[in-house]
């Protein structure tokens, strides 16, 4: 140290300076971490790494409460409970955005055509530039920054006037509380709050567990989420975030930057810590509009959150301001829309389903309706308690919603709309169909039927899942035929498979020799197997195929899993006191045992030995998408050899994806890889990759 810092600035007290300096360093180490985590998808720790650095920085903190200070990781659920939610009134107003709800590429070409004539363009001149942006179904804020941190959230309000959501929005992970230097003193970006499609999902499915309120759709839960008064509340439904604007900013005469495209504007937010959608890019004229419209949605389900339009803008900030504003609209950007994902229709009738556990499943039978780019017949009321907290009967108009791939559900009434007196929906008192009784346990929201596999329900489904690809692998058994064995009684247990002969397959209705013999080849092909697919294919409650591989390495026989204790189980990787104790009664029931002796009998086999040893977890931490025909391994043989070498096999490509593995016919996987710069193998490449010599 000079001797002129020492007289100028005091040095703090030696065990004051080190904690500071410490806690400084522990913070920008964790802003890092989280940067990489939750904004670029891209984790770079464990989360153990993580937690124990967070947990110096609290303990740090804790013994030193004068250095806590606001933006702090520490500090993101503080607990705050509000009286009311305060006004702030924006610097800038919020606007809003013109809505094309032609959803045809008529409505982007219209677009672009009333773009150009208000710009005075004749048609000889060049395409106009825009970038084109997912429209993010959440509800739009804005992030006040000054001198790098993060002072206040408002929501839009009526765009003059919004609330105060600040202690909501500092919960929100992918919102940095403090921004690297070199930013402009004054900054206020503009994005959107939403949930993830299977946040949403797992916050429903917890609420309907406790028997709490759920949420029709992740735009109105999150909404909800962010105007709590208490952030504790907050902190337990998770938030997202995607920035696509600005609000005030420290003028370029003041310093602050000059862009001169949006995109530009757009980049340097995500330079700067923000998430910025990976679909947004540039479209330059029309037809580049409506190509995007098109991907955007042939993509949409497969998206991790609901859109319900695309926005295109003029990119060029000149133009814009150029175009300016017709009153509370900018004429240079328009939202294009899709078709709904929510619609409203009639409820002709509920019927119950039986599924493979016995669980009984209300569905609506639904007057036809289209949504979410389908036509919907049926849609799901969960359970009973579902039914009466919306207050759903037979007559009334409900609104369905169908967003991803998920099954259509009810997701509420649309009041007024009863006519006359209709009864309650009550549950069945026995399975309709095998007449068993329905129970509902203590504790439990959902009805069951405790027919087991007397209940030919839950046998044909038990039957398709041990037929199941990924589990023993019988082609050629499909619903239609699992339907007919069981309804003519040919088929009561899994074993019975086994015992088919051509006779009493050439009775059923509709099968030929030539079909008939398919089915027993396949069959007799089925009975070498693995040990995980076929205590996958047992279908026992909570055990997936990620469950059974892991039983299968552990104990290496299915004698050591039947036998082993409840203490034993729990040994093993991932497996819980919930899936030790179902695997153990499972197996202590008489009748069980019975079934997995007899397949043994019919000549069900596979290697079994002492515990394999694992293979090299060379592709650990790796995610790996597999897209189109591969030359000679078959999808499944491919995905267990990537699984066996540690790698997470995933459906859709992202940021976060380390390889595409490529064969014939690829599509928009193989797209969307080279678009993210994703390295795109072949078979060979990748069976080089496995062997430890590839890329
Ligand atoms: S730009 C001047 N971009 O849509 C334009 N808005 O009415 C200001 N929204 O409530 C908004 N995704 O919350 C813009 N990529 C996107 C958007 C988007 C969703 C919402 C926004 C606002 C509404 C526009």
């Amino acid at each position: 140290m000079t001797e002129q810092s020492d007289l100028f600035s005091a040095p703090a007290p030696a065990d004051q300076a080190q904690p500071a300096i410490k806690i400084k360093a522990l913070r920008d180490q964790l802003n890092h971490w989280a940067h990489q985590y939750y904004v670029l998808d891209e984790p770079t720790v464990p989360d153990a790494e993580y937690d124990r650095v967070f947990r110096e920085l609290q303990a740090l903190e804790a013994a030193h409460p004068d250095l806590v200070t606001p933006d702090s990781p520490t500090q993101r659920v503080i607990g705050a409970v509000m009286e009311g939610l305060a006004s702030v009134r924006h610097a800038v107003p919020m606007l809003s955005i013109h809505t094309e709800t032609d959803t045809e590429a008529t409505g982007a070409q219209a677009f672009d055509a009333r773009v150009r004539r208000e710009l005075g363009l004749s048609e000889s001149d060049p395409a106009i530039e825009y970038v084109a942006e997912p429209k993010f179904d959440g509800l739009a804020m804005s992030l006040r920054y000054e001198n790098g941190r993060l002072v206040q959230a408002a929501t839009r309000g009526d765009g003059e006037v919004g609330e105060d959501v600040t202690h909501n929005i500092r919960t929100i992970r992918q919102i940095p509380l403090t921004l690297p230097g070199g930013v402009p003193p004054l900054l206020e970006v503009r994005g959107e709050v939403y949930m993830r499609r299977a946040d949403f999902d797992a916050l429903n499915e917890r609420q309907r567990e406790q028997g709490g309120k759920t949420f029709v759709n992740p735009r109105n839960a999150a909404a909800g989420a962010v105007r709590q008064l208490d952030s504790g509340i907050t902190a337990q439904r998770p938030l997202s975030f995607f920035a696509y604007g600005l609000g005030a900013i420290t003028p370029p005469g003041d310093g602050g930057p000059v862009f001169r495209t949006h995109y530009e504007m757009l980049q340097t937010l995500k330079l700067w810590g923000f998430p910025v959608a990976a679909q947004v890019q540039i479209a330059v004229g029309a037809t580049e509009l409506v190509a995007f419209h098109q991907r955007v949605g042939a993509s949409r389900d497969a998206l991790p959150y609901d859109i319900d339009g695309v926005v295109y803008k003029v990119n060029s900030l000149q133009l814009q301001r150029d175009l300016g504003f017709k009153t509370r609209e900018p004429r240079w950007a328009v939202a294009h829309k899709y078709p709904a994902q929510e619609m409203a229709t009639k409820i002709e009738g509920i019927d119950v389903q039986v599924g493979r556990t016995g669980k009984i499943t209300p569905v609506a039978r639904l007057a036809p309706v289209f949504v979410g780019g389908v036509t919907v017949t049926n849609a799901t009321l969960h359970n009973l308690f579902e039914i009466r907290k919306k207050g759903v009967r037979v007559g009334d108009t409900v609104i369905v919603r169908r967003a991803g791939d998920v099954i259509p559900e009810v997701v509420g009434v649309m009041p007024g709309k009863r006519t006359g007196y209709v009864p309650n929906f009550r549950m069945p008192a026995a399975c309709p169909v095998c007449g068993s009784d329905v129970v509902r346990e203590k504790g439990e929201a959902n009805h069951r039927c405790t027919g087991g596999l007397f209940c030919a329900a839950q046998r044909k489904e038990a039957i398709l899942h041990f037929a199941a690809r990924r589990a023993m692998d019988i082609e050629g058994l499909g619903d239609k035929l699992v339907d007919q064995l069981v309804d003519a009684n040919v088929i009561r247990t899994l074993p019975d498979l086994y015992r088919l002969g051509l006779t009493s397959l050439i009775a059923l209705e509709r099968m030929a020799e030539k079909s008939a013999q398919n089915v027993l080849a396949a069959l007799e092909k089925s009975k070498q197997t693995t040990l995980p697919r076929f205590l996958f294919g047992l279908g026992l409650r909570h055990v997936g195929e990620a469950t059974a591989k892991d039983l299968a390495r552990h104990f290496g026989t299915l004698d050591a899993i039947m036998d082993a204790s409840v203490e034993q189980l729990l040994e093993v990787n991932d497996v819980g006191p919930v899936v030790a104790q179902s695997l153990h009664t499972f197996f202590q029931q008489p009748h069980n045992r019975e079934v997995v002796e007899q397949l043994r009998a019919c000549g069900v086999t596979w290697p079994e030995g002492p515990v394999a040893e694992r293979a090299p977890q060379i592709l650990a931490g790796k995610t790996v998408v597999l897209t189109g025909t591969l030359p000679t391994l078959s999808r499944d043989a491919a995905k267990d050899m990537l699984e066996a070498a540690g790698a997470k096999v995933a459906g859709s490509v992202s940021k976060k994806t380390s390889y595409v593995v490529a064969g014939a016919e690829a599509g928009s996987k193989l797209a969307k890889a080279e678009e993210l710069g994703v390295p795109v193998l072949d078979e060979v490449g990748m069976l080089a990759l496995l062997s430890g010599t590839g890329a």
